[in-house]
């Protein structure tokens, strides 16, 4: 079997905010893979997750295979939304839950990072966020306002990050983000504008990838923690379905036949 050595690399996962996610299931990957981990955690479910850490709430699910239990490096809080803090609106600023943390922005994340860890400290972003207000609304019934928002937090991220952070990134670097299929077929259910933001994140990976490519020295990808190590260091600006191959069909089938 092909093993996957990460040690002395560092990631950044950015969404895990408890241990039920994609986010906490690619940390956990990276860290037995030898990886340090950091985690961008939103600050709403900053505490909530900074306390089930602390009373040993997670340690079941934080056990690796070796019985060590999986370590975040540090727990940055980090709203996607807001670039810069002078972005963010007073609201929010002074909110309970934002006022006490800091610059929560993406331009605040890449600064902690500079100053915890030097120039260039990251190996591997994930992306694993999204959010969509309006999501269990059609896109007919959508407004203008809640379909931005779904495209600002769940597309607009990646090139925010990308941005900031792809300069910190160590030649070699890999981004993920993590794409569901209503980006090209429909899914009834899927609404909001959440089906416009994977649509454009997966666009923009294209174009990230062939931007910071040459930039940064970095690959872009969209879905599978596996496409961070080296062993995937021919694969950029793709979109990997992992889904046993239900992209490929028009409609879902089972073992007897179509559903
Ligand atoms: N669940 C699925 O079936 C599925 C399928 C395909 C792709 N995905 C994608 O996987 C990724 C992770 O989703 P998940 O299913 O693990 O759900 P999740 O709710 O566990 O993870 C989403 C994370 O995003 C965070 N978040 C929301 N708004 C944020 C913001 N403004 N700034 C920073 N963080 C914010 C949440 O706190 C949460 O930790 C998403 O991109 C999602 O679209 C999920």
């Amino acid at each position: 079997m092909l093993s996957i050595d990460l040690k002395g690399k560092r990631a950044l996962v950015a969404g895990v905010a408890d241990d039920g996610g994609y986010g906490f299931a690619i940390a956990k990957a990276l860290a037995e893979a030898g990886a340090t981990v950091c985690t961008g955690t939103w600050p709403p479910a900053l505490n909530i997750f900074l306390n089930l850490l602390e009373r040993g709430k997670m340690d079941e699910a934080r056990r690796m295979a070796d019985g060590a239990l999986l370590v975040f490096e540090k727990i940055y809080p980090l709203d996607a939304a807001y670039d810069t803090l002078a972005d963010a609106p007073e609201e929010i600023r002074t909110n309970k839950r934002y006022r006490e943390v800091g610059d929560f922005s993406v331009a605040g994340l890449a600064q902690r990072f500079v100053q915890d860890f030097g120039a260039q400290p990251l190996d591997i972003v994930i992306h694993s966020l999204a959010n969509g207000p309006e999501v269990k609304k059609p896109l007919l019934e959508t407004s203008r306002g809640g379909y931005l928002a779904a495209v600002s937090v769940s597309a607009y991220s990646l090139v925010s990050l990308v941005a900031r952070l792809g300069p910190l990134m160590r030649r070699g670097g890999s981004f993920l983000s993590l794409t569901y299929m209503a980006s090209e077929r429909v899914v009834p259910g899927y609404g909001g504008g959440m089906s416009s933001a994977k649509a454009a994140l997966e666009s923009d990976t294209r174009t990230l990838a062939f931007e910071a490519g040459r930039k940064y020295g970095v690959r872009v990808n969209t879905i599978s923690a596996f496409l961070a190590s080296p062993l995937g260091s021919g694969i950029t600006g793709a979109t990997i379905y992992v889904d046993k191959g239900y992209h490929a069909m028009g409609v879902a089938v089972t073992a007897g036949g179509i559903l």
